[in-house]
């Protein structure tokens, strides 16, 4: 480490070293000079100031606890604050995020480090074939930030029908026109162009901006979108369907995770402990009055009780907090009477619901110039001074993920603005990084990839990803048993759906005709057919070849949802009431990705921070109007 001493007086690297450790066995040459050029250049970044203090002595009492500094969570936490009157804790399971997890580029690097929890599904005959013993790696955020220092940094709303169907499902005050408001008070859209119009606004706390990078393939999906008859739009504002470079929400070319947006600039405040390496392995609830009074928790190996005079705030994800309730009571009753897990309120909708993204991966085309991503052509010396430097350079790619199309398959409504496939476009594909990467963050067999992908290392390529935007097959979480520590087990369920096999089917054949515009055969871009292991029994590009082929590397895109579903209390399905109360109990509250009812038509951490601001505005306006009456 021949740039230590630039750091400033008193700060270790030893979080870095960790980092670092897990990441040199992949790339050996190139995280040193990173490493060194990021400590020469940005060593500002190390300043233990700019990130909350971990609170190692506790009060025995807050008026919040937020279980989870994630996506939603921080969000919470940031708005209870803003109440001086109220002391709140942040219970948080990982530890910091790192300079490196900042970096746009290796955001893939982290998955299965220890900012992950390491979650895989149970095997299935549905989906995921190509992978490790037939399951999909689920990864999630294990650290502060939560999935929102893991994530690929696409800040993507939704569709205004979403919301609306979710305020039509018995949910008041969830419509587009009652949500907006909360996504615009989060957000400091960069692209001032954007930030001009009604569905943007500026000065929130979460940075939003353009990429500061795009190769040539960027733009050229947008023309091959305009060639193909569709508008160049900002999917974020009046239409959905279409082409569109994608918005991000980072700052200045590095990743802007809930924890930088949304508890940095308040790390001054009194009233807000933070502790890591916390984890919570059940909420106290009294069983008389069916009051939330606390949360149990384990730090370095010791448990301890934490209470709270006003509200227990569950915000652990949508994998995490479905099992927190069963741990504590609430859940389906046989489930935990089977567990020996006392049952304090019955709820069978927790865990349930589980709603998720896949894409069909293995889409790619080759193209014949040097315009691609290509890992060991990108990152040089120069494009890590460039990004330590300046923010800018390849670095500051969130993984070649440049483009964006919604568009509308045949088994959709045409006229309607309400696309059901998404299509993530990529200036890179599996192979583009030799295989040392990508295919390990997803398990996929060694004969797969060979067979598939390894004549194709570091050749230059570009991606189409088509994602479904609104599954109908239905996945579940339940316990593995009463230890709090044992991951939960999880199913999938996906493509039991017969709608979503055609849907994605459908979306398979789009991607394929957007790489074979004249737009793109500019670049000669020439599709990748090699037949894929396990369908070899079809005639290839048949509708049945593409249901075998969709099944086999089916991509996840970390977007679990729905496992606590908002609902109204004719729904028995539903966990919680459109205040995000917990059914059943008091002074418990749900606010993560695990409310939805529906999964959103996009990418899920922008809904997920709004699902946190609404959340906190519907705590506060609650308490105080209660502290009003009783003249407190
Ligand atoms: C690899 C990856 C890429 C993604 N890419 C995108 C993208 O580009 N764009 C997009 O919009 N969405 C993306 N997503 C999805 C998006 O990030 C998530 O939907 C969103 O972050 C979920 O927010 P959440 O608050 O529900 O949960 P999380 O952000 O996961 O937060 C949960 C937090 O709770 C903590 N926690 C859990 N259990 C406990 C416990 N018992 N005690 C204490 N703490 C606990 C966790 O450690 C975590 O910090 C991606 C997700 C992943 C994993
Ligand atoms: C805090 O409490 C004081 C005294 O009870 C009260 O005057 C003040 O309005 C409260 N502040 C907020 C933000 O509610
Ligand atoms: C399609 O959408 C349009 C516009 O919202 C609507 O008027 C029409 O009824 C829909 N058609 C079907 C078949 O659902
Ligand atoms: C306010 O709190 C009360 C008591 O817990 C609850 O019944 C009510 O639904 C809450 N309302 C909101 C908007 O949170």
């Amino acid at each position: 480490m021949a740039a230590v001493h630039v750091l400033p007086e008193g700060v270790t690297i030893t979080s870095l070293k960790t980092a670092s450790t897990v990441l040199i066995s992949t790339t050996s040459f190139f995280f040193p000079t990173f490493l060194a050029a990021l400590l020469y250049f940005r060593y500002d970044l190390y300043d233990p100031e700019t990130q909350v203090f971990d609170q190692q002595t506790l009060l025995p009492e807050y008026d919040f606890i937020v279980v989870g500094g994630g996506s939603a969570g921080n969000v919470v936490v940031n708005r209870l604050t803003e109440n001086n009157n109220w002391t709140v804790l942040l219970l948080e399971a990982g530890g910091y995020e790192t300079e490196l997890t900042d970096v746009p580029i290796l955001s893939f690097f982290f998955h299965k480090t220890r900012f992950d929890w390491n979650y895989r599904t149970q095997p299935s005959q549905t989906a995921c074939l190509a992978m490790k013993d037939k399951r999909c790696v689920w990864t999630r955020g294990k650290v502060l930030g939560g999935s929102s220092t893991l994530n690929t940094m696409l800040y993507v709303r939704g569709n205004r029908r979403d919301f609306d169907q979710w305020a039509a499902d018995g949910n008041p005050g969830w419509s587009y026109e009652d949500v907006l408001p909360y996504f615009k008070k989060s957000m400091d859209q960069r692209n001032p162009y954007l930030a001009k119009n009604k569905y943007h606004a500026t000065g929130g706390y979460l940075t939003v901006q353009d990429a500061p990078w795009h190769s040539p393939l960027g733009v050229g999906f947008l023309q091959a979108g305009e060639e193909m008859g569709y508008d160049i739009v900002d999917y974020n504002g009046e239409q959905q369907t279409g082409f569109s470079l994608y918005q991000y929400t980072m700052r200045r070319g590095t990743r802007c995770s809930t924890a930088k947006a949304f508890l940095s600039p308040i790390k001054a405040r009194k009233n807000l402990h933070v502790s890591l390496n916390s984890q919570v392995t059940r909420v106290l609830i009294n069983p008389q009055s069916r009051r939330a009074y606390g949360v149990e928790y384990l730090r370095n190996g010791v448990k301890s009780r934490v209470h709270a005079k006003k509200e227990v705030v569950l915000s652990g994800g949508a994998l995490n907090t479905p099992q927190l309730l069963m741990l504590s009571g609430i859940g389906p009753r046989d489930h935990l009477t089977d567990l020996g897990i006392p049952v304090i309120q019955d709820s069978p909708g927790v865990g349930q619901n589980l709603q998720d993204h896949i894409g069909a991966g293995g889409i790619l085309f080759t193209v014949d110039y040097p315009i691609s991503f290509v890992t060991n052509r990108i990152m040089t010396s120069a494009s890590i001074i460039n990004y330590a430097t300046q923010g800018k350079g390849p670095l500051t790619s969130s993984t070649g993920l440049e483009t964006v199309a919604f568009i509308t398959t045949k088994y959709g409504n045409i006229t309607d603005d309400w696309p059901d496939i998404g299509f993530m476009l990529t200036s890179t594909s599996t192979p583009s990084d030799g295989g040392k990467v990508v295919r390990i963050a997803q398990d996929l067999t060694d004969e797969f990839y060979e067979e598939v992908f390894s004549e194709l290392n570091y050749k230059d390529m570009f991606g189409i990803l088509p994602m479904i935007l609104r599954p109908k097959s239905r996945g579940f979480v339940k316990l593995r048993s009463a230890n709090p520590l044992e991951h939960p087990l999880f199913y999938h369920n996906y493509l039991t759906h017969p709608d979503d096999v055609r849907t994605l089917r459908e979306g398979v054949k789009a991607g394929i005709a957007i790489g074979e515009t004249e737009a793109m055969k500019r670049f000669g871009a020439k599709f990748h057919a090699k037949p894929v292991p396990g369908c070899r029994q079809f005639e290839l590009f048949t509708d049945e070849y593409w249901e075998c082929f969709i099944r086999q590397y089916t991509c996840t895109i970390y977007h679990y949802s729905g496992t606590a579903k908002m609902g109204p209390s004719s729904d028995p399905m539903a966990v919680v009431d459109p205040s995000l109360l917990v059914y059943g109990v008091t002074g418990l509250r749900v606010i993560d990705a695990s409310i939805m009812p529906r999964v959103t038509s996009g990418n899920t951490n922008a809904p997920t921070i709004m699902i946190g601001e609404k959340g906190a505005d519907m705590i506060k306006a609650n308490w105080t109007d209660r502290e009003l009456e009783r003249g407190t």
